[in-house]
């Protein structure tokens, strides 16, 4: 893999591109005023909401709520993920994406040739399909048409042992390009026939080629025609190609304009082709592997939902409880993940067939959230009528609830687990936290950790921020708010005032200290710079919020007065506070000497005095 892309360049990036003219050549802009407007590409409508701000470098629909920066806009629209909305603005630019810890890039940038060699290949096998009529036969028996072919350049190898070697093995580097992309084996004792050491890899099967996010053909599957063994042979891992990270069908996926709200993960490369045909554009497959957490990630950089659809036999089943097992590190809340078991003898290619797309769609309406599948996969091994097999029961969800990280979700399993065992949920957390009887003694390993109260400044961010009452907004968050709108703002202010922030314990405090602190160290350009600085962590998502939410106030100069005064009233706010807590301790007659020096203190700089106060 690829090291870490370094902030510094995203923040060098952001601040080279122009969100005006990457938005504008995907979709006509208007200018109005300092800004843009065009009819949103995120939703249907007839007037124009949806603005571009040169200035903050931020785009912001008021109809559906979309927003974010030009990489933001590139992932949603492009439907990229972030290294690959990354690569695309860098090309733009004409800069190369450097990578941390000494990486791979130079490397990547010999794998043109294989990228385009495969291409090639692709070409040539869709081009002996067209041509084939025993192949084309076997096309029209599966039910596809002529688009789908063409939208998922599928092809046919021919029945020959040397068609590609000869046509694209032209040199003895070529040769070992197409050794290297497994398209051609080495025979064995490297002994040649006929003059060749190689022969092809794929003859007389349907080929699909697998492409990347960017289209760019990675690998092969290959059926067979007619029977034969093995029925499906994919391309080797390769220099390109790594099945446990790809899924077939994603490009296709994002080819298509509608907005995505879900994937639906499948077993096979003609379930993909044949639910793209009816309609459900928005399938995708593992190439063959069990769906790994890597798969999982790159779901969910692209959707919140997501449902696996598992053939009814015993191996489907035996494929979703691994499916279950990998995703549970993944699940947190705010994801959706569903399992759908199809009727015994189906997959979806027949099923969507034989009851059409609609009728099939309805299904995944029914499919199982995680949590049900888990309790009723895991009644099957233990019997939920006595208290052994309760406690059998609590002993195997144990270690796959420990898989899921700290947070609601897993509070939920928790009580969906101490539900079927039917134990008060506070009970089992407190039982499985104290390491409990339930036996699944893992040595050294870490307890299954269990629920934490613990709340994230993010919550308490959102907590406070009443939606649609900006003028309500905490002083905290309206000061973020400026910052966010002005950053430029945050030179105006004084040291001592920023420091002055240390006293304060309003909720949310922390991010504005560390938002301000980023700033004096490091100014940032534009708000999509801030925004892009804070992509990874918790609070991103409510920043990039507060930077849609319309500003109070319409300048540099006015943001600064306005985050001024928030930070001047929370210190007062802090110390009036404080005031009164070592007033209640001198009542009670127990002040030290530095807690009087400090009230002394405190009370000269708030002004008048309370009447019933003597410090002495
Ligand atoms: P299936 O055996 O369920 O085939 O394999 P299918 O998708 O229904 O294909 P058709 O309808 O008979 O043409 C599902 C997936 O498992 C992988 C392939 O990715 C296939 O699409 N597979 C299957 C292999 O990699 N090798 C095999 O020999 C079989
Ligand atoms: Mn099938």
């Amino acid at each position: 893999m690829a090291g870490r892309i370094p902030q510094h360049f995203i923040d060098d990036l952001i601040g080279r591109t122009d969100i005006v003219e990457l938005i504008g050549s995907r979709v006509p802009l208007k200018k109005a005023g300092r800004e843009f407007k065009a009819c949103c590409p995120f939703h249907d409508e007839k007037s124009p909401s949806f603005w571009v701000s040169p200035d903050k470098q931020f785009y912001h629909c008021f109809g559906c709520g979309a927003h974010g920066t030009a990489l933001g806009f590139l992932m949603n629209y492009d439907r990229l993920s972030f290294p690959e909305a990354v690569e695309e603005l860098a090309s733009r630019a004409g800069v190369e994406v450097p990578r941390e810890g000494g990486a791979d890039e130079r490397a990547v940038d010999s794998h043109d040739a294989l990228y385009e060699l495969n291409a090639r290949v692709a070409k040539h096998f869709a081009a002996t399909l067209a041509a084939d009529a025993r192949a084309q036969a076997y096309v029209a028996r599966r039910g596809l048409d002529a688009g789908t072919v063409a939208r998922f350049q599928i092809g046919f190898a021919t029945n020959s042992w040397n068609d590609v070697l000869r046509r694209f093995g032209t040199s003895a580097t070529a040769v070992r390009a197409l050794a290297g992309l497994g398209l051609v084996i080495e025979r064995e004792g490297g002994e040649a026939r006929d003059g060749e050491r190689h022969y092809d890899r794929f003859r007389d099967r349907l080929m699909f080629p697998i492409r990347d996010a960017r289209g760019r053909t990675i690998a092969f599957g290959g059926r067979v025609i007619g029977d034969g063994e093995p029925k499906y042979l994919n391309s080797p891992e390769t220099a390109l190609f790594h099945k446990g990270r790809e899924l077939y069908g994603l490009y296709e996926v994002r080819q298509s304009r509608v907005k995505l709200v879900r994937l639906l993960v499948v077993e096979g490369y003609i379930d993909v082709v044949r639910l793209h045909q009816a309609g459900v554009r928005y399938a995708v497959a593992t190439l063959g592997t069990a769906t790994t957490p890597e798969h999982l990630k790159r779901i969910f950089r692209l959707v919140r939902e997501v449902v696996f659809a598992f053939d009814g036999d015993r191996a489907g089943r035996a494929a979703a409880w691994r499916a279950l097992q990998n995703s549970l590190p993944e699940v947190r809340e705010g994801r959706e993940i569903r399992f759908l078991f199809l009727p015994e003898g189906h997959d979806p290619d027949t099923l969507v067939a034989a009851e059409g797309a609609d009728a099939f769609e309805a299904r995944l309406g029914d499919a199982l959230p995680l949590s049900e599948y888990l309790v009723r996969e895991l009644a099957t091994q233990a019997d939920l009528a006595h208290a052994d097999g309760r406690a059998r029961f609590a002993e195997l969800a144990r270690p796959l609830i420990a898989r899921v990280g700290p947070g609601v979700y897993r509070e939920l399993l928790v009580a969906r687990v101490a539900e079927a065992i039917r134990l008060p949920a506070d009970r089992l957390a407190a039982l499985w936290r104290d390491g409990g009887d339930s036996g699944s003694a893992r040595g050294g390993a870490p307890r299954a950790a269990l629920p934490t109260s613990a709340r994230s400044a993010s919550d308490t961010l959102r907590r406070h921020r009443r939606p649609g009452a900006a003028g309500r907004r905490s002083l905290v968050g309206q000061a973020v708010q400026a910052l966010l709108h002005f950053p430029s703002a945050a030179a105006t202010l004084d040291g001592a005032l920023i420091a002055s922030l240390s006293r304060v314990e309003e909720p949310g405090v922390a991010i504005l200290r560390e938002l301000l602190d980023e700033l004096v160290r490091d100014p940032a350009r534009s708000t999509a710079q801030i925004l892009e600085r804070w992509r990874e962590r918790p609070e991103g998502a409510h920043l990039a919020r507060l930077a849609a939410d319309e500003a109070l106030v319409t300048d540099a100069k006015a943001a600064g007065a306005e985050v001024a005064t928030a930070l001047a009233r929370l210190a007062a706010g802090a110390d009036k506070r404080r005031v009164e807590a070592l007033l209640a301790k001198s009542a009670e007659g127990g002040l030290s000497n530095e807690e009087k020096q400090e009230l002394q203190g405190l009370m000269a700089a708030s002004g008048p005095r309370p009447q019933s106060v003597r410090p002495h």
